[in-house]
């Protein structure tokens, strides 16, 4: 099982990205979905986004840098999908994308002030969890996370169907967390941390990573 190392799911994203930016804006074929208060919680994502204070950023997982392109200071976007590093770089006219694996990031210890990673950490399975954060505490001290909160219509996790626009049929793991939870599983892996939003669709939260932190004997 798995979702940051299936060459599957690789596909999928980078077949999705020039139509990726639908599901955000409520467009194509989520123009129909009945998502009550969506457009404002998105507008809230971006103001948090953008109220995080001036750093050097690393977005793990930035696919077209929706809402990347919010952050102020330096903003390097990573993605698998060389379609959507494509868009993402249009999109940061003053930072960079490029293609990597958010499981071995391509950084040395202590590159960024933060990692922000988006709708990312509650695809990853327990194995790729624990390798994504290890790698964020490496490369940084502190980590945003911002995913999908739990609805009623769906169990909390589950592989879940996806359908592209030109009908072809995909499958991706899916978790939905609400902030308490996020937390609570960062904080296993030696975080602490504090609830950024939460709201009906999202919840983001940011976390101090200690993995790295100087002994102090
Ligand atoms: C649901 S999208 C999230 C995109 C963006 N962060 C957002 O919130 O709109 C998940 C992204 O993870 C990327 N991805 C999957 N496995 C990856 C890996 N091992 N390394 C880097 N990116 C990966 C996909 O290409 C895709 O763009």
């Amino acid at each position: 099982m798995s979702f940051a190392r299936d060459a599957a799911t690789h596909a999928y994203y980078d077949a999705r990205a020039g139509e990726y930016d639908e599901w955000y804006e409520g467009e194509g074929r989520f123009a129909d979905r009945d998502r009550p208060g969506w457009s404002a919680e998105v507008e809230e994502l971006v103001r948090v986004v953008d109220a995080l204070p001036s750093g050097r950023t690393l977005d793990v997982a930035c696919g077209t840098a929706f809402l990347t392109q919010h952050l102020q200071g330096f903003a390097v976007g990573l993605d698998q999908s060389p379609s959507m590093v494509a868009l993402a770089q249009e999109r940061l006219p003053d930072g960079l994308a490029l293609t990597g694996d958010a499981l071995a990031l391509p950084f040395a210890d202590r590159a960024f002030d933060r990692v922000l990673t988006a709708h990312f950490y509650g695809h990853l399975v327990p194995e790729e969890r624990t390798a994504f954060l290890a790698e964020a505490a490496r490369v940084a001290s502190e980590l945003i996370v911002i995913d999908s909160a739990p609805r009623e219509d769906r169990p909390l996790e589950g592989w879940e169907q996806r359908i592209l626009n030109d009908g072809s049929e995909h499958k991706v793991f899916k978790r939905f967390l609400t902030p308490e939870t996020i937390l609570e599983e960062l904080g296993e892996a030696g975080g602490t941390g504090e609830t950024l939003y939460e709201g009906r669709w999202f919840s983001a939260v940011r976390a101090t990573l200690w993995t790295n932190a100087p002994s102090v004997d």
